[in-house]
Formats: structure tokens, C-alpha cells, sequence
């Protein structure tokens, strides 16, 4: 089966999120399926196109109908590892810096979506499936049915549909339907929703199966709390619905072969994950004592991240005697109140607005607790890569986190986590309270963190999975 992945990002090229690293690790694992074929479009955005370190080759170009316009469509393509990347180049849309937040995003993935079914006229890829993620793909199944239909070679691919997180919908004005996607009226009942069109909405609806990052998020949107307002159209398009949990690149995450730790370590190495933890305290311009527990949070600064919850009871957490490191960039007033803990607890907090993978990496391998209070979370790599390093998670019972970080239990050692259920300030606290309990044990502790090293995250279980939604589809 041939499949081509659409999405709007995809590491080592560009990478703002999660979907990120699923987009080169999913393919990469799918790949090495047997009958499988897979190939990757994203955007040329800016920053791709100056990097000197990709083998960057043009292929193609041609020019795409948006509505009356004719638009210029420059595909190039790069191998990663075994894997064919396309990237979508239009100087107009995509040569700026960074990637999303534009007032023109609806007219940039909506280009993107229609150059991407046009670019299989110009390549040799029979797609079966295109798969596609979030909004900015969203179009697809939509131009399939109205402008390619009746093209014979597009009659035969089916699509599924990704939603890695909700929230994010592709809405525009209502004119744009005629104005920019050149659909008729019959269109609108699909696109529309509420006072507006929607491109999450209209994949749902016309999508062949939809999946989640994660099972339990699959069943969360289908309730008001977590739909942002899709929740009854998911509802009866659940028939289609499954949750599939992310893995990660387990040979990238690894405390064994990370290049940018101190130390590298094996499963239960505790002294050697504590060198490490006392080196990035040197860094960090933290007291070097490896006695002190160190709490991590590596994660973008915004507020489904739940990071409410920790300015509400900052101080009580500070007060648990714990070292707290953060690392990440997002809205202001976050990375204000971090700036601001890091000024009152001198030698105890570090705050690191930014997003330095190395440092990610040394902070991975240091901490000993990591956590993740998510109001919502489809599914979340971070508590899967601290894991790698065995830093033992402190997470909300919320979608993947709550799939992949069962509660511990403190006297068998099952679970792999400190949860908590309710969006409580102090029930997080509490939860942060009962682990660095724990790691004073260091018994148990060092048992814990042996067992969460050993914890399979690989792709492989998911990308079976995939191939099997893959196979009910395929003609
Ligand atoms: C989004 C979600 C996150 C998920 C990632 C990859 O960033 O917010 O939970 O892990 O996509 O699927």
C-alpha cells in the first residue's frame, strides 16, 4: 500500500510541536512495514529552504487553480534515512519566518492542501491513502470530492485523518468558499460551522476513518470539555473514530546513546542519573547538591499545559524543598511568572525560555520527577521521553497521560507515575508532594526508575495499528 503523509511539519526539517517528531517517526517506522510505502509532504517553509545541511533537489513545477487564480506550485524532495519528503514550495505562502499565526493561515493551507493533490499528477506516487493531520491538511478530502473526482486516479484513495490536537480548527470567513476554495453552494452545509467555515469539521465529516494520539482522548472528544465545539460532530462520526497511542524515536531518546548528556546510563543507573543531574546544576547555576530533588517541566508555555495550576500554588511547591527547572516559550504571562520564581528562588529555580533541544536533552536525563499537569493532552511525548531517562512523570489523568503513566503503586511498584484526576492546583501538589516522598526511598525508587527505562514507547505497536485502519479502507 502507498501512503502519503500531509502535514504541516516534520522533523529533523521543521519542527514547532509534537507533530513534529510524529511526522518523521511515524513514516520512518511505517516504512520498514512490509508492503508498505510511504512518502512525506510539508511545507518549504523559510527556514528549511536556508538550511545548507539538507540535500534539498527540485522535482516539479506546475501551477494550481485557487478559485479564479492560478498559483505557482515548486515541489522538491529530500531522502531521510529511507523515506522520500516532498516539500511544497510557494515563496508567496511559505517564505517567512516561522510557521504559523499569519492572518492569511486559511489561504496558505488551503494552497497547501489542493498543490499537494495536484502535486500526484506530477510525480510517480499512486497514493492509496493520504494521511492527513490537523487543520492544515484538513482540505483534502474536501477538494477530493469537489475538484478531482472525476479524475480516475484519485478515485481509488481513501483518507484518514489525524487529529493531534482539537483545539486548532482552520476557520475562516464564510465568503472564502467561492473566493478562495472555489467550491459551489453545495459545499457550504460541509464547511460550515457555526458562523463560520471549518476545515476540521469538513474532514470529519468526509474523511474515510479518523484517528487520536492517543485512545482516551478519542473518547474525551466527544464530550464539550475537550471538543472545542466539535464534540456532537464527532459524536456521530465516532463510527469512524480510534485512538492510536504516539510512540517515540526510541533510538533518538535514549539514555544509553544520547550524545547530549553528561552521562550516559543504563535502566536503573541512579548514580549515574544523579552525576548527571549535579553537572546541569553547574550549568544551570543551581546549588550543586545531588540530594536535592529536581523537578522538570520541558513543554510549550501555554495554558492547556496546565501551567494555572502551578502559578497557583508555585511558592507550596518550592516549599517541598525541590530544585525546579523549566524549559519552554509560549504566552507571556508564563514565561513571566517563571522569570519571576527564578528572581525569588535564586540557587533553587531555573528558568529557560527557550527551545534548545541539547538542554532539553541534559534536563531529561537530570531531573528526577517531571511533570505535566495538562488541562487536556491528545497525547504528549514529553512524559514518554522522561521516561527514557528515568525521570518518573507526575501527570493529570487526562489522554495519553493518563494511557501511558499508570498511577504507581507505592507497595507493588506497579504504574509508572504520580496522578491526579481533578484540574486541581492542590491535587497537583499533592501528587508532586507523594513523589518526591518517593524518591527518598531510594530503594523503591531506584526499582521505579529501572522499570519506566524499560517501558516500550517504540512506534512499533502504533504503526500495526495504523496499517490495520490502513487495510479496512484500501480498495
Ligand atoms: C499535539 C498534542 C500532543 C501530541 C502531539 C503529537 O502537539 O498537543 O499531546 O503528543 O500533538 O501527536
Amino acid at each position: 500500500m502507498k501512503i502519503l503523509y500531509a502535514a504541516s511539519e516534520a522533523a529533523p526539517f521543521i519542527k514547532t510541536g509534537g507533530l513534529g517528531d510524529v511526522a518523521e517517526s511515524l513514516p520512518l517506522q511505517l516504512q520498514k512495514e512490509e508492503g508498505v510505502e510511504v512518502r512525506v509532504v510539508i511545507p518549504y517553509y523559510k527556514s528549511i529552504k536556508e538550511n545548507p545541511n539538507f540535500n534539498i533537489k527540485f522535482v516539479t513545477s506546475f501551477a494550481v487553480d485557487l478559485a479564479w487564480r492560478k498559483v505557482h506550485v515548486g515541489v522538491f524532495s529530500a531522502k531521510h534515512k529511507n523515506v522520500t519528503y516532498y516539500f511544497i514550495d510557494n515563496e508567496y505562502y511559505f517564505l517567512r519566518d516561522g510557521c504559523y499565526g499569519f492572518y492569511d493561515d486559511g489561504e496558505r493551507y488551503a494552497y497547501f492542501s489542493k498543490a499537494i493533490l495536484e502535486m500526484l499528477m506530477h510525480i510517480d506516487f499512486d497514493a492509496d491513502i493520504i494521511h492527513l493531520n490537523d487543520w492544515q491538511t484538513a482540505l483534502i478530502p474536501a477538494f477530493l470530492k469537489t475538484h478531482y473526482a472525476h479524475i480516475e486516479k484519485y478515485q481509488k484513495i481513501r483518507t484518514v485523518l489525524t487529529i493531534h490536537n482539537i483545539e486548532y480548527q482552520g476557520k475562516v470567513p464564510n465568503n472564502f468558499l467561492s473566493y478562495v476554495l472555489g467550491m459551489d453552494e453545495g459545499m457550504r452545509n460541509v464547511l460550515s460551522y457555526g458562523d463560520c467555515l471549518n476545515f476540521l469539521k469538513s474532514a470529519i465529516v468526509l474523511c474515510d476513518k479518523i484517528t487520536t494520539v492517543s485512545e482516551t482522548y478519542s473518547h474525551e472528544i466527544r464530550y464539550a470539555y475537550y471538543a472545542h465545539g466539535l464534540e456532537n460532530i464527532l459524536s456521530e462520526n465516532a463510527y469512524k473514530l480510534c485512538g492510536i497511542t504516539n510512540g517515540i524515536n526510541t533510538d533518538l531518546y535514549s539514555a544509553t546513546k544520547d550524545k547530549n548528556i553528561y552521562f550516559n546510563f543504563k535502566a536503573g543507573e541512579v548514580l549515574r542519573k544523579r552525576d548527571n543531574k549535579m553537572e546541569l546544576q553547574k550549568e544551570l547555576g543551581l546549588e550543586v547538591n545531588g540530594d536535592i530533588p529536581m523537578v522538570a517541566m520541558i513543554s510549550r508555555l501555554v495554558s492547556h499545559k496546565g501551567l494555572d495550576l502551578v502559578e497557583r500554588v508555585a511558592n507550596e511547591l518550592m516549599a517541598l524543598g525541590i530544585q525546579f527547572v523549566v524549559i519552554g516559550t509560549g504566552d507571556e504571562k508564563y514565561e513571566n511568572l517563571f522569570k519571576h520564581l527564578a528572581y525569588v528562588y535564586p540557587g533553587r529555580m531555573s528558568a529557560n525560555i527557550t527551545f534548545n533541544l541539547g538542554l532539553a536533552s541534559k534536563v531529561y536525563a537530570g531531573a528526577d520527577i517531571f511533570l505535566m499537569p495538562s488541562k487536556s493532552e491528545p497525547c504528549g511525548l514529553s512524559q514518554l521521553i522522561a521516561m527514557r531517562y528515568g525521570t518518573i512523570p507526575v501527570v493529570r489523568e487526562t489522554g495519553g497521560l493518563f494511557d501511558t503513566v499508570p498511577a504507581l503503586n507505592t507497595e507493588t511498584l506497579e504504574g509508572r507515575g504520580f496522578t491526579f484526576k481533578v484540574y486541581n492546583a492542590h491535587d497537583m501538589l499533592d501528587a508532586v508532594r507523594r513523589a518526591v516522598e518517593f524518591y527518598y526511598d531510594k530503594v523503591k525508587y531506584t526499582k521505579v526508575v529501572k522499570n519506566i527505562m524499560k517501558y516500550d514507547s517504540s512506534w512499533k505497536v502504533a504503526a500495526k495499528k495504523y496499517i490495520n485502519v490502513y487495510s479496512q479502507i484500501i480498495q
